[in-house]
Order: C-alpha cells, then sequence, then structure tokens
C-alpha cells in the first residue's frame, strides 16, 4: 500500500509556490488559461514573453489583487485563494510591483519602514531595518532622510525590493524589475537578486526581459497568449529561444 507520507529519496521537494489549472479573465476577456507553475524552496524562477501576455496578471493573481475563475494557488500545500492580499504578505508573499511603486513623498526610512507591516507580527514588535538590506544596497544607507521621489530611477528600484525584503518574505516576487534603468544598475540589481537567494533562502518568481538576468533564475517559463508553452533549466536556454519568446 501507498501511503502519501512516506517520502522516498527520489521524491522533489514540496514546491513553496504551487500554481494550477488557473484561468484569469478581466471581465469577459480570458487572459490567462490553465497555467501551472510552481517554485521550489530557495530556488529562482523567471517568466519571460512577450509584452501582454499576461505575466503581470498572473503576478497580480498570486499576489490576490486578481481572482481566479478556476484553478488553485497554494504555499507550502495550503491554498491561498480566499486570503486576502495583506494575508498573503503576512504569509510571506513579498511583492515588487511594475514600475516600482515606492512612496514619493515618503523619505527612503520611511518607504522601508512600510515593508515591516509585512511581517507576520506587524511593525510593533520589530521596528528595526535588518542591516541585510543595506548590505545588498549600500547607496540606500546613504539615502535614509532622502524622498523616495527624489532617488533615481535604478535607485527607487533598489528601495523597492529593499522594502519588499524588510517584511522577511519567503517567496519574492519581482515584476519586471530591470525595466528603464540603465546597464550598469542592472546588474547590481541582478547580483542583489541571486545574492538574496544563496545567502537568504527566500525564493523569487521573476519576470524579466533582460537575457543576462534571464540566466540566473534556475528554471524558467515560458508565456504565450495567457498560456504556458514551454519551461525548463536556463541552462538549456540557449539565446535564440529566449529571444523567440521576447520578440515582437
Ligand atoms: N485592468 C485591466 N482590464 C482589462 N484588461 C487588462 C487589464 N490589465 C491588463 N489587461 C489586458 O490583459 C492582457 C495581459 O496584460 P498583462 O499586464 O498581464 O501583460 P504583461 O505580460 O505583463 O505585459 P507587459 O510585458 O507589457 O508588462 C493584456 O491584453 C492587457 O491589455
Ligand atoms: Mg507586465
Amino acid at each position: 500500500m501507498v501511503n502519501q507520507t512516506v517520502s522516498s529519496p527520489n521524491q522533489a521537494p514540496q514546491p513553496l509556490l504551487d500554481i494550477s489549472n488557473l484561468n484569469v479573465y478581466y471581465g469577459e476577456s480570458h487572459i490567462l488559461r490553465n497555467v501551472d507553475l510552481s517554485v521550489g524552496p530557495g530556488k529562482m524562477v523567471c517568466l519571460i514573453g512577450r509584452n501582454g501576455v499576461g505575466k503581470t496578471t498572473l503576478l497580480k493573481t498570486v499576489l490576490g489583487l486578481l481572482s481566479p475563475r478556476t484553478g488553485n494557488i497554494a504555499l507550502e500545500g495550503h491554498s491561498i485563494l480566499h486570503k486576502t492580499p495583506d494575508q498573503r504578505a503576512r504569509l510571506g508573499i513579498g511583492y515588487v510591483p511594475q514600475g516600482r511603486e515606492i512612496i514619493p513623498s515618503l523619505t527612503v526610512q520611511e518607504n522601508l519602514m512600510l515593508g515591516l507591516e509585512a511581517r507576520p507580527q506587524g511593525r510593533k514588535k520589530s521596528s528595526a531595518i535588518p542591516d541585510q538590506v543595506f548590505q545588498l544596497f549600500p547607496v540606500l544607507a546613504s539615502m535614509l532622510r532622502r524622498m523616495g521621489g527624489d532617488l533615481s530611477g535604478g535607485q527607487q528600484q533598489q528601495l523597492a525590493i529593499a522594502r519588499a525584503l524588510v517584511g522577511n518574505p519567503r517567496l519574492l516576487v519581482l515584476d519586471e524589475p530591470t525595466e528603464g534603468i540603465q546597464p550598469s544598475i542592472i546588474l547590481e540589481i541582478e547580483a542583489a537578486v541571486r545574492r538574496i537567494v544563496e545567502s537568504t533562502g527566500v525564493s523569487v518568481l521573476l519576470v524579466e526581459q533582460h537575457l543576462h538576468f534571464v540566466r540566473q533564475a534556475d528554471w524558467y517559463y515560458a508565456m504565450q497568449k495567457g498560456g504556458i508553452v514551454a519551461s525548463g533549466s536556463t541552462d538549456e536556454l540557449s539565446n535564440d529561444v529566449i529571444q523567440s519568446f521576447l520578440a515582437v
């Protein structure tokens, strides 16, 4: 008799995030079609695809900003479909939205403090911003009193990632963190994200178009017209294949 709780050495670890058969609509427009995707513990997974295929829609559904018509989203084996975005944040899902969305009229420090709200115990019991954030993004340490809106685009992106990290996530969800950012800062952000995965064991789900960054991931999924059309190890992903999924 097979007992499902018995683990064998060959069994893959339970995914941290497991998305199955997801169908999402905007009104009557069918956007996501039967999407299956999973992110293992400590893994970095990249979702690629052309503009408008549904990448942000998928991330927003994971965050709870959109509700699927069918399908499931599980975190460590438990469905989170009926959790609000706040509850999902406290369960350990950190989000860096496309376009960054830091608060321009708050200082860098105040923006970082907002990240504390996502911790399970909220802000009260943990009012310090962890040093690790400044080790990853040293530029922020020298700008704590500057207004968020006065930072460069690249600095704002670093602030947005740092704010998500302050919440102590288990899964960090990043939507095109290098969009509109100059190449030298892209490399810094890329290195920081890889370092986060390696040093903290956080899992990452990333939407990205920049080829060098895509290659930092362990695994990729390619989306076309709202469906996953290919997936595999990024070691097997040639530039030609990446381009064929990204080129307009
Ligand atoms: N609020 C909305 N209402 C109706 N349709 C929407 C809405 N937001 C997005 N869409 C449509 O859903 C589809 C998927 O959009 P989505 O933003 O998920 O694409 P994307 O893959 O993230 O694109 P990009 O690479 O440009 O960020 C697009 O056709 C878009 O026009
Ligand atoms: Mg998008």
